[in-house]
C-alpha cells in the first residue's frame, strides 16, 4: 500500500494544477466531474488521517471556521487611490507631469484595465497564503483570509524564488455570476444587488465562507510586494512574475512607449468593454520603471506615476413619469419605470425594469421621484436609486388584477412575483407562443411579434396546439400577409412538427425547465409520456433535476388544461418519444457496486433497486472487482479498502447521474 502522505502530496499537486488551469488560465484539461472526483478522493483520504490535514490543502477552501465580525488590520504600506483622468486633455496633462519631472529621460507606460471591484491585498508566508485584507481606508483594512481562501483562482500554496511576500488586486465578479446571484435571490425573494461591485463586496464580508464560495468571486493581481516595497524594478516584470507564480493576471495588460498610444487604447477598450465577462470603468496607466516611481513620487493620496482614464459613468439621472406593468409568459408581473427620456452613455433611454414590488419598496420609489438609471452590459436599463423626492408624488401599487385580461394577481408566500393566475391570459398567450416558436425551441420562422399579436387579438390562436390546425386561410384573412408569406409559416408549422422531444418539452415552457434539464428528462424518461407520468421522486432522478424542477413539471402536468394541450400536441404529430443516443442497455451493465455509510437521501434498499434496475449487481464486500463504491456520511473500513484498492467512489448525487444518463 502506498504510504498516504505521498497520496496525497500527490493529489494535492495534481488538484493544484487543475484549479490554475481552470480558474486562472480558463484553460481546463479535464472535466468538473473528474476534477470533484479528485477532489473527493483527497477529501476521503483526509478524513482517514486527520494529522496529514493542513490548511494549504485543496480540501480547505471552505475550512475555516465562521468569524465573529472582521478584525481590522495594518497594510505593509498603505493601499492608495489614483488620480482621474477624465478626458483626453486630463491625460495629455498626466504625461506632461510625467515627462517634465522625469528631466528627458525615457520612459515607458503599462495599461491595465481598470477592473471594477474591491482592492485587496494576500499575504503569503514560507509560499503559503495567510491572509487576506480589503483596502478599507487604504491604512487600515479587514481580514477576510476565510472567505477570501474561497476564491480558486487565489492560489494557497506558490512555489517562488521569495517565501515571504504580498500581492495586491482586484476581487471581482462576473457578469455571469452577478446575473445568477441576482436570479437567485429574485427566486428567494430576496432584494437584488445593484451592480457586481457591490455583489463581489457583499460577498467578502459574509459571515459564512461557504456562502462567499458559492458567488465565484475572482482575484486579479497587479502587485507583487515585498516587505511592502515593489518586488521587481519593473512593473511589467511584476506582472509577469505573478503569471509565473500561478496569480491570474488580467491578460490584458500592454506596454505603451507613447501618450498617443495609451490614449487609443483607452478608446478602443470604450468600445469593446461590453464584450468582457466583467464590468471595467476605465484604463490604469502606470509607469513601468520602479525607479521612475520612487523619483516621480506621491501626492497626498495618489502615486504621481499612475492615473486612472475613467470611462464616463453609464449612470444618468431623470424622473419616473408613470409606473407601467407587463405580464410575461410565467404570468409574472413587471413594473416597469416610464421615464422622461435621458440619455445615459450614448443611448437615449425611457424606461427602466423596477424588477418586482419588494425593488420598489426597497429603492423607496414613488412616481415623480428623480432617480439615478443606469445602463450596464446589454441588459436593460436600471433605476440604481431615488436620488431626490418628486414634489408630486404618488405610491405605486401593482394592481389585483391583471391589466391585460383582468383576472386575480396573486403572490405566492415565498416568492417576490406576482402573477395573473389566468393561464389562458392573452398577454402569457403571446409570450408563450413567442416562446414555443422561438429559435432553438420550435423554430417556426417567421411567426413573430405582429403575427403573434393578431393571431390572439382576433382569438384565431388560444393556445400552442391552435397553432397546428391554422390554415392558409386563417392566415390571409390578417393584416399584412401576403400569399407568400402565408404559405411559408404554415410550411414553417408544418415542419416543427419534426423537432424531437427535448425541443417540444422546451417548448412548453414548464418553470425552470430550459434546453438542457429538457434533454436531461427527454434522456432518462424516453417519452413525453413518462415524463407527464412520472413522480416527484421519479423525475429527481434525471440529471439536473432537483425539487424545485421537479415540482414545477409535476405541477404543469397536474393542470387538466396542459394535459389537454399535451393530447393535442401529440395528435397533431409531434415527436413524443425519444430515441437516446446513449446506448440503450442499462448504464450500469456488469458494474460490482457497494455500498458503505449513511447516503443524505436514500436508503440502502433504495440506492440498491436504483443500481439494479440500472443493470448493475450490489456486492455487500469490497474486492479488486468491485467496480464503485458509493459513499455516504460515517464511512468506514469499506471506504478504506477502496481507497487502497484505487477503486472509485461515488456519492449518491453521481451514482443517480450514472444510473440515468450513462
Ligand atoms: S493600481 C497606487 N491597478 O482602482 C495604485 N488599481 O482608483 C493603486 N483598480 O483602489 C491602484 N484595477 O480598487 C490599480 N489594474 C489596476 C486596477 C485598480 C482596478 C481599482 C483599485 C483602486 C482603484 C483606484
Amino acid at each position: 500500500m502506498k504510504d498516504p502522505a505521498v497520496q496525497i502530496e500527490q493529489l494535492r499537486e495534481e488538484l493544484r494544477h487543475h484549479e490554475h488551469q481552470y480558474y486562472v488560465l480558463d484553460a481546463p484539461e479535464i472535466t468538473d466531474a473528474e476534477y470533484d472526483a479528485l477532489l473527493r478522493r483527497l477529501q476521503a483520504l483526509e478524513t482517514l488521517h486527520p494529522e496529514l490535514l493542513t490548511p494549504d490543502s485543496p480540501t480547505q477552501r471552505v475550512g475555516g471556521k465562521p468569524r465573529e465580525g472582521f478584525i481590522k488590520v495594518l497594510h505593509s504600506s498603505p493601499l492608495l487611490s489614483l488620480e482621474n483622468a477624465l478626458n483626453e486633455a486630463e491625460l495629455r496633462e498626466f504625461d506632461r507631469r510625467v515627462r517634465d519631472l522625469l528631466g528627458g529621460a525615457a520612459y515607458r507606460y503599462v495599461t491595465e484595465l481598470k477592473l471594477d471591484g474591491l482592492s485587496m491585498a494576500a499575504h503569503y508566508r514560507d509560499g503559503k497564503f495567510t491572509e487576506a485584507i480589503t483596502r478599507g481606508d487604504g491604512t487600515v483594512g479587514e481580514d477576510v483570509t476565510e472567505n477570501a481562501r474561497t476564491i480558486r483562482s487565489l492560489p494557497l500554496r506558490v512555489k517562488g524564488p521569495f517565501p515571504n511576500f504580498e500581492v495586491r488586486g482586484e476581487t471581482v465578479m462576473s457578469r455571469r455570476a452577478f446575473e445568477r446571484l441576482n436570479a437567485d435571490r429574485d427566486e428567494k425573494g430576496l432584494s437584488r444587488f445593484a451592480n457586481p461591485r457591490n455583489a463581489a463586496a457583499g460577498s467578502l464580508r459574509l459571515l459564512e465562507p461557504r456562502l462567499t464560495a458559492e458567488r465565484r468571486l475572482e482575484y486579479y493581481t497587479y502587485f507583487l510586494l515585498i516587505e511592502g516595497q515593489p518586488a521587481f524594478d519593473s512593473h511589467w516584470r511584476s506582472l509577469e512574475e505573478l503569471r509565473h507564480l500561478g496569480f491570474k493576471v488580467n491578460p490584458h495588460s500592454k506596454i505603451c512607449r507613447t501618450i498617443d498610444e495609451v490614449f487609443a487604447l483607452c478608446n478602443a477598450w470604450e468600445g469593446k468593454r461590453e464584450e468582457l465577462p466583467y464590468e471595467i470603468d476605465g484604463v490604469v496607466v502606470k509607469v513601468d520603471s520602479v525607479e521612475q516611481q520612487r523619483q516621480l513620487g506621491f501626492t497626498a493620496k495618489a502615486p504621481r506615476w499612475a492615473i486612472a482614464y475613467k470611462y464616463p459613468a453609464r449612470q444618468a439621472t431623470t424622473t419616473v413619469e408613470a409606473i407601467e406593468v407587463q405580464v410575461g409568459r410565467t404570468g409574472a408581473l413587471t413594473p416597469v419605470a416610464q421615464l422622461k427620456p435621458v440619455e445615459v452613455g450614448g443611448v437615449t433611454v425611457s424606461r427602466a425594469t423596477l424588477h418586482n414590488e419588494d425593488e420598489i419598496e426597497r429603492l423607496g420609489l414613488q412616481i415623480g421621484d428623480e432617480v439615478v438609471v443606469e445602463r450596464s452590459g446589454d441588459v436593460i436599463p436600471k433605476v440604481v436609486r431615488v436620488s431626490a423626492q418628486g414634489s408630486y408624488r404618488e405610491v405605486f401599487h401593482l394592481p389585483s388584477h391583471c391589466p391585460v385580461c383582468d383576472s386575480k394577481v396573486v403572490r405566492e408566500a415565498g416568492e417576490s412575483a406576482s402573477r395573473c393566475i389566468n393561464a389562458n391570459c392573452p398577454a402569457r398567450l403571446k409570450e408563450t407562443l413567442l416562446h414555443f416558436a422561438s429559435r432553438g425551441v420550435m423554430n417556426i420562422d417567421g411567426m413573430g411579434e405582429a403575427l403573434v399579436d393578431q393571431l390572439v387579438d382576433r382569438d384565431i390562436v388560444r393556445n400552442v396546439a391552435d397553432l397546428y390546425d391554422l390554415t392558409i386561410e386563417d392566415l390571409l384573412s390578417l393584416e399584412r400577409m401576403g400569399a407568400k408569406s402565408a404559405g411559408n409559416v404554415i410550411r414553417n408549422i408544418d415542419r416543427s412538427r419534426a423537432n424531437p422531444l427535448p425541443r417540444v418539452i422546451t417548448a412548453l415552457g414548464i418553470r425552470f425547465v430550459g434546453e438542457r434539464t429538457a434533454v436531461f428528462l427527454a434522456e432518462a424518461f424516453g417519452s413525453m409520456d413518462a415524463v407527464q407520468h412520472a413522480s416527484l421522486q421519479e423525475l429527481q432522478l434525471a440529471q439536473e433535476v432537483g425539487p424545485k424542477v421537479a415540482e414545477a413539471v409535476v405541477q404543469f402536468f397536474s393542470e387538466p388544461g396542459n394535459r389537454e394541450l399535451i393530447d393535442r400536441l401529440g395528435n397533431a404529430g409531434l415527436q413524443f418519444t425519444y430515441a437516446s443516443t446513449l446506448p440503450k442497455a442499462g448504464p450500469l451493465q456488469g458494474k460490482t457496486l457497494v455500498i458503505t455509510g449513511t447516503l443524505p437521501t436514500l436508503s440502502r434498499d433504495e440506492a440498491r433497486q436504483l443500481i439494479e434496475l440500472a443493470g448493475g449487481k450490489v456486492s455487500s464486500a469490497v474486492s479488486k472487482k468491485t467496480s464503485y463504491v458509493v459513499v455516504g456520511e460515517d464511512a468506514g473500513s469499506k471506504l478504506a479498502k477502496a481507497l487502497d484498492l484505487g477503486i472509485s467512489t461515488l456519492t449518491e448525487d453521481e451514482l443517480r447521474l450514472l444510473v440515468t444518463v450513462a
